[in-house]
């Protein structure tokens, strides 16, 4: 803090929504805010007995007194939005950008089918063609939509003087750093850049209004859709070692591979990391489940952090020993 930026290291699904969630409530910030692509993101956040799904809304919304931005840069289902905004209960501190673009269904219908559903394995949440439309500048506005009214600002504007008053702000990346656009593995990616700079281009900060940049790895490398995943294993030795997930929007199996210490090299270099969140060190080590301080955990653990540290040259600072909000290790000064 004051401003932390957190964004997948991997293929997405590193468990950010959680990273997130936990640092809402530790750091307790002004505003938590969303860059990203759109609905096609799926964060799971278990508290206690509750277990939320969220596609639009910011993971931080468990901090009953941060406000909740939607940058210009993500497309907004309103269905999707209206409905998280009810179950979690968050109208009066829910804000999204005047320029936040609107999926319709024209762009679901596209989605659901053909090239984008076969090849790229596409989400069918609409977010790829609403973005496309963007690009056309054919895209509806959030501005020009009846039932978002009451939460229209100009994100820009609140987040700078946030930061100009010295108030902490949160900003929550969606997917991961090769599922970008520009650096991922095109084309079975998103329509969007999703590594720090674009996550921040999607909010309006600039390169030098962010403090620090935490890059989440889960243990293990996952992905979901289709795309070359190096190293992967076959589903029965996934199920095998305890690894096999499922997909927060699409419900399918995602496929896996062992930790890459070279995607974990060039994903710090791509997004200027300055800190690490390893998550899921339970699954690999089930010894280490619900720890909260590293003196607990086995030996073995403590190995495969430090060479994570060492490939890297970045400190892993939070460590994801389950899935609970409260099952991490913090290192942070
Ligand atoms: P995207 O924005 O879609 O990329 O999602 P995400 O990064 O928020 O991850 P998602 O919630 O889709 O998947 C992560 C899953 O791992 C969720 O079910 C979390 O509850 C779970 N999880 C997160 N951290 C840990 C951890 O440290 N240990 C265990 N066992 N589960 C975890
Ligand atoms: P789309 O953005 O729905 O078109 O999906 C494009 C590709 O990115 C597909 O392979 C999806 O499975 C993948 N993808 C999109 N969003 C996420 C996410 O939040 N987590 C993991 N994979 C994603
Ligand atoms: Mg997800």
């Amino acid at each position: 803090m004051p401003s932390t930026v957190v964004v997948g290291g991997f293929f997405g699904d590193e468990g950010k929504g959680k990273i997130i969630s936990y640092l809402a409530q530790k750091d307790d910030p002004k505003i938590v805010v969303r860059g990203g692509a759109g609905p096609n993101a799926g964060h799971t956040i278990e508290d206690g007995e509750k277990k939320y799904k969220v596609r639009m809304l910011p993971s931080g919304f468990l901090n009953k007194n941060a406000g909740l931005m939607i940058g210009p840069g993500v497309v907004i289902n309103p269905e999707v939005l209206h409905k998280e905004i009810e179950e979690f209960g968050t109208s009066t501190r829910t804000f999204i950008d005047n320029n936040c673009g609107i999926i319709e269904k024209t762009h679901t219908d596209v989605d659901a089918g053909g090239r984008l559903k076969e090849k790229i394995g596409s989400t069918g949440s609409g977010t790829g063609p609403a973005n496309a439309d963007r690009a056309l500048r054919t895209l509806k506005m959030a501005k020009e939509i009846q039932s978002l009214k009451p939460y229209l600002i100009d994100v820009a504007e609140q987040l700078h003087n946030a930061l100009d008053s010295e108030q902490n702000i949160l900003v929550e990346g969606t997917q991961g750093t090769f599922l970008s656009l520009w650096h991922g593995t095109y084309p079975y990616v998103p329509s969007k850049d999703v590594t720090a700079s674009g996550i921040c281009a999607d909010i309006g900060l600039g390169p030098k209004n962010v403090d620090d940049v935490m890059v989440v790895f889960k243990s293990y490398v996952t992905r979901v859709g289709t795309g070359t995943l190096d190293g992967e294993l076959p589903m029965d030795e996934v199920s095998k070692r305890g690894w096999s997930e499922v997909g927060t929007v699409t419900g399918r199996q995602r496929r896996a591979a062992e930790f890459d210490f070279n995607l974990a090299k060039r994903a710090i270099m791509l997004n200027s990391a300055t800190q690490i969140a390893l998550t899921k060190l339970d699954v690999l080590f089930p010894e280490c489940a619900h720890k909260n301080s590293f003196d607990d955990l086995s030996l073995s653990a403590k190995k495969f952090i430090t060479r994570i540290e060492d490939s890297t040259d970045v400190a892993v600072t939070l460590i994801g020993t389950g899935p609970g909000v409260n099952d991490i290790i913090d290192l942070r000064e």
